[in-house]
């Protein structure tokens, strides 16, 4: 395993985040306690020791057997989890005021069997609460001792660079890390959100580095798609397979093959070579797992990369929300 510091903070982190929205019962094709037994086991093993979790998460359910399955390595863990998503139907239980985020932090410990995180996260950002009472909530549970680091969530580059800013006239904790989507299929975020995270020391730890499972070549283009993840994750359709999507997918089929390696190694080579500390892999099985961390070692060459990169075509925002976002419970 390589490990990389988070961003300007000196705690060390695996290169491989292992992602943990995949468990629970929310969805079809997400795997219970038993099954994620063997997923962890497997990733500490391998020198994991970096987790992502949320509230939202299956309601709790995936913070709750995070910690069932951490508790025994607390102390050589790094564990992150989010707050802004639904938690209830009342007008309190969502986004990123005080009230929220100071009952939200609590009720996580709890279900994550611990006095800390290691990273909180804001999970998206909120066109309601002012950002200088978000930042002092979250300010406040660093300095009781609550969480360790404070991290974001895809949002707009304008919004996260007014939140960093505005820390630091607040003289608070500053975010330490950014959550952003980005996979070879879904590159918006070089346009403004990655310059701004690189200039200003904030690591950048990618969610669905594979594209949702579509960039490791189970889908093909004139196949009906049929996997449980598909049938069963309603924004994996709606994101992916247009046939520009498909053109990036087969150029990585085709360069993972010239190099004797799976298609999911060589889009988490292409995210650890731009610069990502640690892409959050999403893992329903032990060997997506062990295919990841075998990724460390696969080498792309910078006619490699360019390769990789060249159908791809622009895509719509998919991760920052709009003002009339109105987010589902
Ligand atoms: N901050 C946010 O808003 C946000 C949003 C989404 C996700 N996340 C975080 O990011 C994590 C990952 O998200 P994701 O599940 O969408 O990520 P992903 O890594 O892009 O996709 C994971 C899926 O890819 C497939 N897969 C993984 N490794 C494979 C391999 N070696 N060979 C073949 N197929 C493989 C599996 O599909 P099958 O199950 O079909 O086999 C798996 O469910 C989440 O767990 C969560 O922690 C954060």
């Amino acid at each position: 395993m390589e490990y990389a510091n988070l961003g300007r903070a000196g705690v060390k982190v695996s290169r491989i985040c292992l992602g943990t929205m995949s468990f629970g019962t929310n969805e079809g094709w997400m795997v219970e306690m038993e099954d994620a037994r063997k997923i962890v086991a497997r990733a500490l093993d391998l020198g994991i020791n970096f987790f992502d979790t949320a509230n939202a998460y299956s309601h709790g359910r995936s913070e709750e057997i995070v910690g069932t399955l951490l508790k025994d390595v607390r102390e050589d863990v790094v564990i992150a989890s989010k707050v802004f998503f639904p938690t209830g139907e009342r007008p309190n239980d969502f986004g990123l005021s005080r009230y929220h985020i100071l009952r939200e932090i609590d009720r996580s410990l709890k279900r994550l069997k611990t006095d800390h995180l290691d990273l909180y996260q804001t999970h998206r950002w909120d066109y309601t609460t002012p950002i200088e009472e978000t930042l002092q909530a979250l300010d406040e549970v660093v300095r009781s001792g609550r969480a360790r680091y404070i991290g974001a969530s895809s949002m707009y580059a304008w919004q996260f660079a007014k939140a960093l800013f505005t820390a630091d006239r607040l003289g608070a904790t500053r975010f330490t890390c950014m959550q952003n989507h980005y996979n070879l299929c879904y590159r918006e975020e070089e346009r403004e959100m990655i310059p701004l995270c690189k200039d200003q020391g904030v690591a950048m730890i990618s969610w669905s580095p594979l594209a949702r499972g579509f960039l490791t070549g189970k889908y093909l283009r004139r196949k009906k798609a049929d996997t449980m993840r598909y049938r069963t994750d309603h924004y994996l359709a709606n994101r992916f397979f247009r046939p520009e999507d498909f053109d990036v997918v087969e150029r990585n089929v085709e360069v993972a093959k010239e190099k004797g390696v799976k298609p999911a190694q060589t889009a988490l080579a292409w995210l650890l070579k731009k610069g990502i500390t640690a892409p959050i892999l999403g893992a329903t099985k032990v060997e997506h797992v062990e295919e990841a961390v075998e990724a460390l070692s696969v080498k792309l060459s910078s006619d490699d990369i360019r390769r990789l990169e060249e159908p791809y075509k622009p895509h719509g925002t998919i991760g920052p929300v709009d003002p009339s976002y109105v987010p589902p419970y």
